[in-house]
């Protein structure tokens, strides 16, 4: 696959070339060739079970392919023992679905984790780099509380702070508003145009939410059976006569998007 560098754009830092992956049942990739901008906002789009997060999991080595290369940076992610893989989580930022955050922990302990995990900073200094993240995500005041007294709109914001705690050059976003109504979708979406601004991370935002891709895609890449069915800017979407393209921006998305389906859309 052509190197974008060439083009006057982007180089890339994630790569996927001819990857193979599948559990038990059919192919879940299948020969999947993909490159992740520098700097940019890559969102992919497919239908559920189109291997979405699978290919998430594949890029920081939570998952090994059967065959094909994958590279971060100029690291070969799939052939890394675990062992080796913490260099690279440790430049990845994650908001997952269940961004869960710990119970019995306060959101300065919860956003303070990877800190003690990664770095030697003592608590002080913890603390002010805690504080200087929820002011960010205009959360400073919640730095006591535990997570139980926060709504789900907080939760998602102290899971990101937590994401981003250690300024991380790529962020992975794997369905950031599901189970939110659109107000916070609409949150979510101006949080991650403004980390961008901010932070200019690499980001990957897997979601079924069409308006949230269309607010922060720079590019965007339909999976479909295992592949690659389009990839393109936002203009190249919305314009596109592709049956397919079609149906999945103008209907799929809808009840998905409209139904709660985790306990943060209860809070
Ligand atoms: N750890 C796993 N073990 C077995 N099957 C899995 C595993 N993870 C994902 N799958 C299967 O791979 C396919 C793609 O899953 P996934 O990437 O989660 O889809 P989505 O695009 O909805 O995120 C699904 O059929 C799923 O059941
Ligand atoms: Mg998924």
């Amino acid at each position: 696959m052509p190197r974008r560098e060439a083009h006057g754009e982007p180089e890339s830092l994630i790569s996927f070339r001819d990857v193979h992956k599948r559990f038990d049942g059919p192919p879940v990739l299948d020969g999947l060739n993909l490159e992740v901008a520098s700097g940019r906002t890559t969102v992919i789009l497919g239908p559920s079970g189109a291997g979405k997060s699978v290919l998430l999991k594949l890029m920081i080595g939570l998952l090994q392919p059967e065959s094909g290369e994958i590279r971060f940076g100029q690291i070969r992610v799939d052939r890394l023992p675990e062992r080796r893989l913490g260099d690279i989580r440790r430049r990845t930022g994650f908001l997952f679905q269940q961004g869960a955050l710990f119970d019995s922990m306060t959101v300065l302990d919860n956003v303070s984790f990877p800190l003690m995990e990664h770095t030697t900073l003592d608590a002080a200094a913890r603390r002010a780099r805690v504080r200087e993240t929820l002011q960010l995500l205009g959360v400073s005041e919640l730095m006591d509380r535990l997570p139980a007294e926060l709504s789900g709109g907080q939760r998602k914001r102290i899971a990101l702070a937590r994401a981003i705690v250690l300024r991380p050059e790529c962020m992975l976003y794997d369905e950031p508003t599901t189970g939110l109504d659109p107000i916070r979708s609409d949150v979510v979406a101006r949080l991650i145009q403004m980390l961008r601004q901010e932070l200019h991370p690499t980001s990957v935002v897997v979601t079924h939410d069409i308006p949230l891709a269309f607010k922060v895609a720079d590019r965007m890449v339909l999976l479909r059976n295992g592949r690659i069915h389009m990839e393109g800017g936002p203009e190249a979407f919305s314009t596109s006569e592709d049956p397919v393209v079609r149906a999945f921006l103008d209907g799929h998305a809808r009840d998905e998007d409209l139904e709660p389906t985790d306990t943060e859309a209860a809070a």
